[in-house]
């Protein structure tokens, strides 16, 4: 009949080899300690060896520059992911910006590309009105002066009646909405209903570092009615 012998020793101290022990209550590794009680059960064909070690209390648990590694690990691990959501959940809030002067937006080409003002030119004649993508990406026309250069501002396209974007028509030098029939001068202000208002208009300026076409909101007096602007 097989026989066993035991020392006396907790079960937190029993070890599963000569170099390491792992112990099942503070699942971690440690260093084989000087003192050590050994245990020898015999079987049938079979000897098992086990090594009791008494470890100290501190050498139980990390040393603290392992725990401040391991936290910011966990800091890293948590803060990357939510700064990827939260900067783009964040700019769902902020106006649309451009870098342009006073804040304003670029206007876009009708193929989306940013609209350089002597390029423009090389290719819109005087009198020529052309849609861009303007503020919060209404339609608004780019006018070019007589003298060959870029009006100081933009016409919005979006009638004050009911919505439609109005088109140019060159040979009438008007703007005339295909809805219901609402008629604008070359300048955008209404000369005939059911529009009960003229065309909004925009700042045109042109940025001094690229040269690229911005649009800046209308805050003051309509030039073409004297008034205080509707849009604004
Ligand atoms: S939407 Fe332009 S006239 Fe009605």
């Amino acid at each position: 009949m097989a026989s066993s012998t035991l020392s006396p020793v907790s079960p937190s101290q029993l070890c599963a080899g000569k170099s390491s022990m792992f112990c099942p209550s503070h699942a971690f590794l440690v260093k084989p300690a000087a003192k050590s009680q050994s245990a020898v059960v015999k079987g049938k064909g079979m000897r098992i060896a086990c090594q009791a070690t008494s470890v100290p209390a501190d050498d139980r648990v990390p040393d603290m520059g392992k725990r401040q590694l391991l936290n910011l690990l966990l800091l890293g691990a948590i803060s990357l992911p939510s700064a990827g959501m939260l900067i783009p959940y964040a700019s769902f809030f902020a106006p649309p910006g451009s870098g342009g002067a006073g804040g304003g937006t670029v206007a876009k080409d009708a193929v989306g590309n940013d609209v350089i003002a002597s390029e423009w030119l090389k290719t819109h004649g005087p009198g020529d009105r052309t849609l861009t993508q303007g503020l919060k990406g209404d339609p608004t026309y780019l006018v070019v002066e007589n003298d060959k250069t870029l009006a100081t501002y933009g016409i919005n396209a979006v009638c004050t009646h009911l919505g439609c974007v109005v088109p140019w028509n060159k040979a009438e030098n008007k703007f005339i909405c295909p809805c219901h029939g609402s008629q604008y001068n070359e300048r955008g202000r209404v000369v005939r209903g059911p529009a009960p208002l003229s065309l909004a208009l925009a700042h045109a300026d042109v940025n001094v570092d690229d040269g690229k076409v911005v649009f800046v909101p209308w805050v003051e007096t309509d030039f073409r009615t004297g008034e205080e602007p509707w849009w604004a």
